[in-house]
């Protein structure tokens, strides 16, 4: 059999992705790559574009094996068919940390690492000045693949977290999650239920009345308008229930803000964390000021954090009164 020269084979597939519309074609030919073969970090590693392969002589001579590269067909005709590459190496790296990905269960963003980063930093920052190890109890609605409740729990050692969500495929994933990661079952909860459903007298906001520090999420919060304009790889394949926030991207934001009254302890640090769309900052601020959203329910929305493109992505409430 002729030789195989692997510099042509990536650059052909990746010029296959490339005519097939493949958004990040170079990335997502680089990372199946790197997955399925090892050696190929020294070529690939720090490249952006196939401008930046170093010595490509020698990268033409290095020999595949026969099940390397039909691992690699395997993966790049997936890829072509549009389906996210965290869903065909089945993992992903969050917050320093290799967690399992599985579709339809929302692929973890790096927005929201740094939202956890901001959370981190804020909750040892309050337990150094107040010089407390008291528990520290969380509730993450929308747990997903489980990423930010595994880092809270992982990164804040007293910390007790409740984990909810709708979809039964994001219980059991996020539940595999915390035990790759070592977290004691006794340091957690998980709970199928639709927020939709819940209010004062519901049975889950009696069970957990008062009882947490802080209530963290990054729910769907994109319009039902924007949905049609995402990349294919996002709306034929991930969960369209973990992107739509209705109308105004608000549906579960205000459920949950609704809620958190009756939820967080009864103390001016109890906070509540958002990510949510680039319009949401000013949406909610307008609304304060007329007085219909969020007074009513005793919370302020006290500060806005920017993600790295400077877009108002992360909002922090509080408690008006304890
Ligand atoms: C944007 S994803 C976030 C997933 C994960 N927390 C992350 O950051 O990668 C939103 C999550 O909220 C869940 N969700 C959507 N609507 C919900 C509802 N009404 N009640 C509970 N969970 C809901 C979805 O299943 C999805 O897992």
């Amino acid at each position: 059999m002729a030789q195989l020269n692997t510099a042509k084979f990536l650059l052909n597939w990746f010029e296959k992705f490339e005519k097939k519309g493949i958004c990040d074609a170079w990335a997502s030919m680089k990372w199946l790559s790197l997955h399925a073969v090892p050696n190929l970090r020294n070529f690939l590693s720090n490249t952006d574009s196939p401008q930046d392969i170093r010595d490509w002589q020698k990268l033409s001579k290095l020999q595949l094996t026969i099940k390397e590269r039909e691992t690699l067909e395997q993966y790049f005709e997936r890829r072509l068919n549009h389906e996210p590459v965290q869903y065909i190496i089945k993992e992903w790296d969050f917050y320093g940390r290799t967690f399992e990905m599985e579709p339809p269960v929302l692929i973890c963003r790096p927005e929201t690492e740094q939202m956890v980063d901001l959370i981190i930093s804020s909750i040892k920052s309050q337990q150094q000045q107040q010089k407390t190890r008291d528990p520290f109890s969380f509730l993450e609605v929308g747990v997903g693949s489980g990423v930010i409740m595994t880092t809270l729990a992982c990164e804040i050692p007293n910390a007790f977290g409740v984990g909810i969500d709708y979809n039964p495929k994001c219980i059991q994933l996020t539940q595999r999650n915390l035990q790759r990661q070592g977290v004691p079952s006794q340091r957690y909860e998980l709970l199928q239920s639709d927020i939709l459903e819940w209010g004062r007298d519901s049975k889950v906001c009696k069970r957990f009345a008062n009882q947490f520090d802080l209530i963290v999420s990054n729910p769907p919060y994109v319009f039902t308008r924007e949905m049609k304009g995402l990349d294919k790889s996002v709306v034929e394949w991930e969960d369209w229930r973990a992107l739509d926030g209705g109308p105004h991207g608000l549906d579960v934001v205000e459920c949950i803000l609704g809620n958190s009254f009756w939820l967080l302890k009864n103390s001016t640090l109890s906070s509540v964390w958002l990510e949510t769309h680039a319009d949401h900052a000013v949406m909610i601020q307008n609304l304060e000021k007329e007085n219909k959203f969020l007074t009513k329910k005793k919370l302020i929305l006290t500060r806005v954090y920017s993600d790295w493109s400077q877009i108002d992505r992360f909002l922090q409430f509080s408690l008006l009164q304890a």
